[in-house]
């Protein structure tokens, strides 16, 4: 079990890796950034491409850096733009997240942290495959 989440801290931290972003298509810098159950936390941003359907958004990313530093699980999960605005994770997004954070995952959303049995309701996840 982890503390609870410092939601203030995760908001910030991906407000600073928006600035990593690489959007110079959209013009809209994300980053992403979530508390893991070890208590680490793991950032993303957005990555674009000149062949525009190969650009991968910000939480794509962090899934990366979750397996890349350890695995684990999200717990709480921030999205902003590199303006500071918040930012609900694209219905793609949802899934990775939920893959990697299941129902109990909290998500930042105009109405305060909300689980993903919230923001993806009725999921289709891993234990829907068989084996
Ligand atoms: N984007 C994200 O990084 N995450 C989301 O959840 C929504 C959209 C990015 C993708 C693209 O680079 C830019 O925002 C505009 O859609």
């Amino acid at each position: 079990m982890t503390d609870a989440p410092d939601w203030d801290a995760l908001r910030a931290a991906a407000v600073e890796v928006a600035g990593s972003a690489y959007a110079p298509y959209s013009h809209l810098n994300v980053g992403a950034a979530a508390l893991c159950d070890d208590g680490r936390v793991v950032r993303g941003c957005n990555v674009e491409n000149a062949s525009y359907g190969l650009g991968v958004c910000a939480e794509v990313t962090m899934a990366g850096q979750l397996r890349l530093t350890g695995g684990g699980r999200l717990v709480a999960v921030a999205c902003r733009s590199g303006t500071g605005e918040l930012l609900m994770p694209c219905g793609r997004c949802r899934q990775v997240i939920y893959e990697f954070g299941g129902p109990d995952c909290l998500v930042d959303s105009p109405r305060g942290p909300l689980p993903m049995s919230e923001v993806l309701p009725e999921a289709f996840g891993p234990e829907h495959l068989p084996g």
